[in-house]
């Protein structure tokens, strides 16, 4: 027999997916960042997008969905604020750009404290996080995951309603590879659209000699998106100024747009824009 807890507790699940699809619905474009591999630079890569997103006009958001790592707020020099709550739900935090940034981080008391949920708590955290923050009206927002195919990422893919897409990142160094095929088949089981891939850290030009250098190897991406059929969105370049920008929050994009770095981050944004607009027309 069904208890009378049970059914409270069924009812306040069904109560936060009516609040998701409510949220989302006033969202345009939903884009999950993933990657199977840890340190590739998804963060640098949602941050950027982002940022490149605002610039072109766009009224975007960013929600940091990894717990253990939360890094997105440093990187656009917001750690440490305090959030507001109100009758509506919580207010993201915004950046001197307008960019609205919501990160577990948020919440701790302290950014040193490790996080230590099991599954079960971190699928009802994300969940909680995307029913209760008021985003209110967004063209693009932007979801930074952590590494892996772990509940996280999975709970992002099964419960964000009409996600346009997944930009996939990786390095050019064939032990990634392998992992990051793995969270393609993750998106392509659940019949979820991939962007694109894109290639960080790929490549870098020294300071003495002006050659180019291929630190982690070079070409996987443009070989991952052949023989997965997905397109490829570019490569980004490993780049001194890039991690500077992000340690000192004002990611590349908005610091020296005219970089290198900055003008591919751009390339790559153009094509996103393409696929969600492309997408999104009946
Ligand atoms: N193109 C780049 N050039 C130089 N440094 C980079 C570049 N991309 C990322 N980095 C640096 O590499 C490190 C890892 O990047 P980042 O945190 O974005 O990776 P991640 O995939 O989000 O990591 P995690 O799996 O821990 O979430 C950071 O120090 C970042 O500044
Ligand atoms: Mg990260």
């Amino acid at each position: 027999m069904v208890t009378e807890q049970e059914n409270q507790e069924k009812i306040a699940r069904m109560q936060q997916d009516v609040d998701i699809v409510k949220r989302m619905d006033r969202i345009k474009y939903k884009i999950a960042v993933m990657s199977g591999k840890g340190g590739v630079g998804k963060s640098t890569v949602s941050v950027n997008i982002a940022a490149a997103f605002a610039k072109k006009g766009y009224k975007t958001g960013i929600m940091d969905a990894d717990i253990h790592g939360p890094n997105v707020p440093k990187m656009f020099g917001v750690e440490g604020k305090t959030l507001i709550f109100d009758k509506e739900g919580i207010l993201p935090v915004e950046t001197e750009n307008g960019i609205k940034v919501m990160s577990i981080s948020f919440l701790l008391s302290s950014q040193d404290v490790p996080i230590i949920w099991r599954g079960p708590a971190q699928t009802g955290a994300v969940k909680q996080f995307l029913g209760e923050i008021n985003w209110g009206d967004l063209d693009v927002l932007i979801i930074d995951n952590p590494p892996g195919t772990g509940d996280i990422p999975l709970t992002i893919l099964q419960t964000l309603p009409s996600l346009d897409g997944v930009v996939i990142v990786t390095t050019p160094q064939s032990v990634v590879q392998e992992d990051v095929v793995k969270s393609i088949n993750l998106v392509k089981s659940l019949n979820i659209p991939i962007i694109g891939i894109i290639e960080n850290m790929s490549g870098f030009i020294c300071p003495h000699c002006e050659n180019e250098i291929f630190i982690f190897g070079k070409d996987s991406g443009p070989k991952i998106a052949e023989e997965m059929d997905i397109p490829f969105l570019g490569k980004l370049p490993l780049d001194m100024k890039t991690s500077e920008a992000s340690d000192i929050g004002n990611p590349i994009v908005i610091k020296e747009p005219e970089s290198e770095i900055s003008k591919k981050i751009s390339d790559i944004v153009n094509k996103i824009e393409k696929t969600i607009k492309k997408e999104a027309s009946p």
